[in-house]
């Protein structure tokens, strides 16, 4: 088989980036939403990006727009099928239902998962169908983010995930790995534990949300964005779901445990659409004041916004 027409379902902040970067490799791309117009100003976010997710803006009509109602016949013709909506189980196995019934015999279904196991989404799914489905998890941003994880069980046809790996390599230019069906399977097993230790230690040491940031960044060998601004670009609300997801799974022994308690804090900006830098803003926002932009950053004691400073740890960089 070859993978020459594709469908990515959910046209959020990952889904768009899917489909941005199969419309890079020149792949002919379906973005699906509940509704046309949340999918039309994906593809109108995509265009507008910066840092840029298009190589050549020309190639913008690679990518299709529609809704999952009038227009799931499009999952007839496609070879893989990404999904990519919110994070939620209900949602997700509702979906598969629809595209089983109607999938090209053979093609590939995908889900861009960030913590849900493979053996959770696929549990309604018959042996046949499990053969061809597996988890395909990109990173954020998808242009700029070299990380693919495939996670893959015994019963899948290795021959289909050695396949999918090697496009993903070729013609969406990743590094991909195989993962085993453990929660947060590689990167997030590490890397959301890690983001967590740093919020817990930085509320424990009264820092404020600069100064964390700024140590939790260079100084430790990984990039500027620190912890409070990647968690507004990752976003608040999905943050919630893949923590609880991360509870759900691991036993109660895990020292994950330790760190993931919902915070009164996080849970009042989501409720108030602070959900992050696709939402209002979240831990930082961006201001007007008088035709200019300033970035504040919120104080975690009184929930205020100020304005952001940059913070010197006078470190020589050698
Ligand atoms: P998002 O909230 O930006 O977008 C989700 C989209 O799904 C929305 O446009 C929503 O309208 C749509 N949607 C909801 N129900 C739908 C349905 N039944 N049919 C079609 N569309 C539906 O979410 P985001 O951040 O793009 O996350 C999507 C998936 O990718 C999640 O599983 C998440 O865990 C995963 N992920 C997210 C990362 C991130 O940094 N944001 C990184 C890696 C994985």
């Amino acid at each position: 088989m070859k993978i020459i027409k594709t469908a990515v379902i959910g046209s959020g902040t990952m889904g768009s980036g899917i489909a941005a970067q199969l419309c890079n490799a020149d792949i002919p791309v379906i973005l699906l939403d509940l509704t046309t117009e949340i999918s039309e100003k994906a593809k109108k976010k995509i265009f507008e990006s910066k840092p840029p997710l298009l190589i050549n803006k020309s190639k913008i009509d690679n990518i299709k727009v529609g809704n999952i109602e009038e227009n799931f016949g499009a999952i007839k013709e496609a070879d893989w099928i990404i999904e990519a909506v919110v994070e939620q189980i209900d949602i997700k196995h509702n979906l598969y239902e629809k595209i089983l019934k109607v999938r090209k015999k053979g093609s590939i279904i995908s889900s861009n998962t960030s913590t849900i196991p493979l053996k959770v989404l696929s549990e309604k799914m018959s042996d046949g169908d499990k053969k061809d489905f597996c988890i395909t998890h990109f990173f954020n941003p998808v242009r700029y983010m070299g990380l693919l994880e495939i996670v893959s069980e015994n019963i899948n046809d290795s021959k289909k995930t050695n396949l999918l790996k090697s496009f993903c390599e070729k013609n969406l230019g990743k590094g991909v790995i195989l993962c085993k069906d453990t929660p947060g399977f590689i990167g997030n097993r590490v890397g959301v534990y890690a983001m967590q230790v740093a919020m817990t230690e930085a509320i424990k040491m009264k820092l404020n949300i600069e100064e964390a940031d700024a140590i939790f960044g260079k100084p430790m060998g990984i990039p500027k964005t620190g912890v409070f601004r990647l968690y507004d670009l990752i976003a608040l609300d999905l943050m919630n779901d893949v923590l609880k997801s991360f509870l759900k799974e691991l036993p109660s022994s895990d020292v994950f445990h330790d760190v993931a308690k919902e915070l009164p804090l996080v849970k009042d900006l989501i409720e108030s659409g602070y959900t992050g830098r696709k939402g209002k803003g979240g831990f930082y926002k961006v201001n007007k004041k008088e035709g200019k932009k300033i970035l504040e950053a919120i104080n975690l004691d009184n929930r205020e916004y100020f304005p952001s400073k940059k913070i010197d740890l006078n470190i020589e960089s050698n």
